[in-house]
C-alpha cells in the first residue's frame, strides 16, 4: 500500500468551500491523503466531488463533528496528522431563525474536535490543525477602514458569534495546551457549488427561473467579494508555510454594494439567456432587512500577502461570469440539491420578507 506524508482530515469538505479545499489537496497533493469528514446536512453534498471521489488518496466518512467518540476513531483509524476545519452551519439568516444548530455545529463541534486532536496527537510532532473562520467574526464597518488581523472582535448576528466563539476556543487550546493552530479569516466567497440561498447563486436561480430577487433593505449594505478557488489557494498556503498561533485575513479587495452586484446579474443574464436588454432588473423586489444586518464587510489581507506571498488570481468580472455559466451549465445540479424541502423553507421565508 502507498506510504502516505500526511492524513489531512479536512471537516465540511462536502460543502461549497470545503468541496473546492479536497479537489486542490487530492489534484496536487498525491502523496497527502484526505480524509472528508461530513455530515452532509442540508448544504453538504458529494455530488460537488464527483469528478475527484475515485482517486486513490480520497476517503469519506460520513460523520458529526459533535460526536466525540466518532472524531477519536476517525483519529486513530487514518493515523491523522492535520486538520483542516471547515464543517460549520454557515448561513446567517438561518442562524436568525435558530441559533442553536450553529451553537451545536459551531461552538461544540469545534471543541470536540480540538479534543480530539489534543487526545491523538499529544505531544503534537508536526501537527497542524488548521481553523477555517469569517471576517464576520469583526462585526460591521462605516464608510471608511478594513478589518485587520488586529481588529477587536464584534460579532452581531448569531452565526457571526457562534464563529467568533469557535476561533476564541482555538486560540485557548493555542495558549493552555500549546496546540499547533492557525486560523484565517476571509471575506465572501463566490463561485461554483454554493448553495443557492447565498446571494449570488439565488440571483443567478431566481433570474433562471424568472422568480422575484430579493435585496434586503435599501440594498446598500457592502460586500468584499472572493473567488472561492483564490481562498483555497490562501488555504493552501497557510497550510503550508503559514507560522503556528498566528492569524491571516484573506480578501480581494473587492467591495460592491449589494444592489449593484444584483443589478451587474442581471445584466449578464439578459446576455447569456438571450433577454432584452432591462428584462431581468424587472423581478428586483426590495424586501424587508435582515435583523441586525452588518452593513460593511472589507478586509485588509497585506500581512497574507506580504508574508506568505499570496494574492487573488482573479477579477471580480472574470469570476463572476465563469460562476454564472457554472449555474447555467449545471441545473441538474441546482435542482438536486434543492429538491428536497429547500423550495418550500424559501418560499415561507420570501413570503415573510415581502409581508
Ligand atoms: P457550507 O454551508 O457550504 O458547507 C458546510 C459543510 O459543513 C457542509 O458540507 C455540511 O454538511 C458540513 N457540516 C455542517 N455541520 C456539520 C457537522 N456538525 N459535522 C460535520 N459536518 C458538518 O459552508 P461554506 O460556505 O463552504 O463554509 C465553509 C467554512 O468557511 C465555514 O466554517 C464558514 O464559516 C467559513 N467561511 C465561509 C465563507 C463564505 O463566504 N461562504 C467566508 C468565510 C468563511
Ligand atoms: P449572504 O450571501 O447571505 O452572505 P453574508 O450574509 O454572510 O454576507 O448575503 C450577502 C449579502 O446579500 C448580505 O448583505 C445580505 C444580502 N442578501 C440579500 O439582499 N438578499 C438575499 O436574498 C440574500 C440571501 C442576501
Amino acid at each position: 500500500m502507498k506510504e502516505f506524508t500526511k492524513h489531512i482530515l479536512v471537516t465540511g469538505g462536502a460543502g461549497f468551500i470545503g468541496s473546492h479545499v479536497v479537489r486542490r489537496l487530492l489534484t496536487n497533493y498525491p502523496d497527502y491523503r484526505v480524509i472528508n469528514f461530513d455530515r452532509l446536512t442540508y448544504a453538504g453534498n458529494l455530488e460537488n466531488l464527483k469528478d475527484v471521489d475515485r482517486a486513490p488518496n480520497y476517503v469519506f466518512v460520513k460523520g458529526d463533528i459533535t460526536n466525540q467518540q466518532h472524531l477519536n476513531k476517525v483519529f486513530s483509524d487514518y493515523g491523522i496528522t492535520d486538520v483542516i476545519h471547515l464543517a460549520a452551519e454557515s448561513h446567517v439568516d438561518r442562524s436568525i431563525s435558530g441559533p442553536m444548530d450553529f451553537v451545536l455545529a459551531n461552538v461544540v463541534g469545534t471543541v470536540q474536535l480540538l479534543n480530539a486532536a489534543r487526545e491523538y496527537w499529544g505531544d503534537f510532532q508536526n501537527n497542524v490543525f488548521y481553523h477555517i473562520s469569517t471576517d464576520e467574526v469583526y462585526g460591521s464597518l462605516g464608510d471608511q477602514g478594513l478589518f485587520e488581523e488586529t481588529t477587536a472582535y464584534d460579532p452581531r448576528s448569531p452565526y457571526s458569534a457562534s464563529k467568533a466563539s469557535s476561533d476564541h476556543f482555538v486560540r485557548a487550546y493555542h495558549h493552555t495546551y500549546g496546540l499547533p493552530v492557525r486560523i484565517s479569516n476571509c471575506s465572501n466567497n463566490y463561485g461554483s457549488h454554493q448553495f443557492p440561498e447565498k446571494l449570488i447563486p439565488l440571483i443567478i436561480n431566481n433570474i433562471v427561473q424568472q422568480k422575484e430577487l430579493p435585496v434586503y433593505g435599501d440594498g446598500k449594505n457592502i460586500r468584499d467579494w472572493l473567488w472561492v478557488e483564490d481562498h483555497a489557494h490562501a488555504i493552501d498556503v497557510i497550510f503550508h508555510t503559514g507560522k503556528n498561533g498566528e492569524t491571516y485575513n484573506i480578501g480581494g479587495l473587492n467591495e460592491w454594494t449589494n444592489i449593484d452586484l444584483v443589478h451587474r446579474l442581471c445584466v449578464i443574464l439578459d446576455d447569456k439567456l438571450s433577454r432584452p436588454a432591462g428584462t431581468n432588473e424587472q423581478l428586483i423586489r426590495f424586501v424587508s432587512d435582515r435583523a441586525g444586518h452588518d452593513r460593511r464587510y472589507a478586509i485588509d489581507a497585506t500581512k497574507l500577502t506580504q508574508e506568505l506571498g499570496w494574492s487573488p488570481s482573479i477579477r471580480f468580472e472574470e469570476g463572476l461570469e465563469k460562476t454564472v455559466d457554472w449555474y447555467l451549465a449545471n441545473t441538474g445540479w441546482v435542482n438536486h440539491i434543492t429538491s428536497g424541502d429547500y423550495t418550500k423553507y424559501y418560499e415561507q421565508q420570501y413570503a415573510l420578507r415581502k409581508s
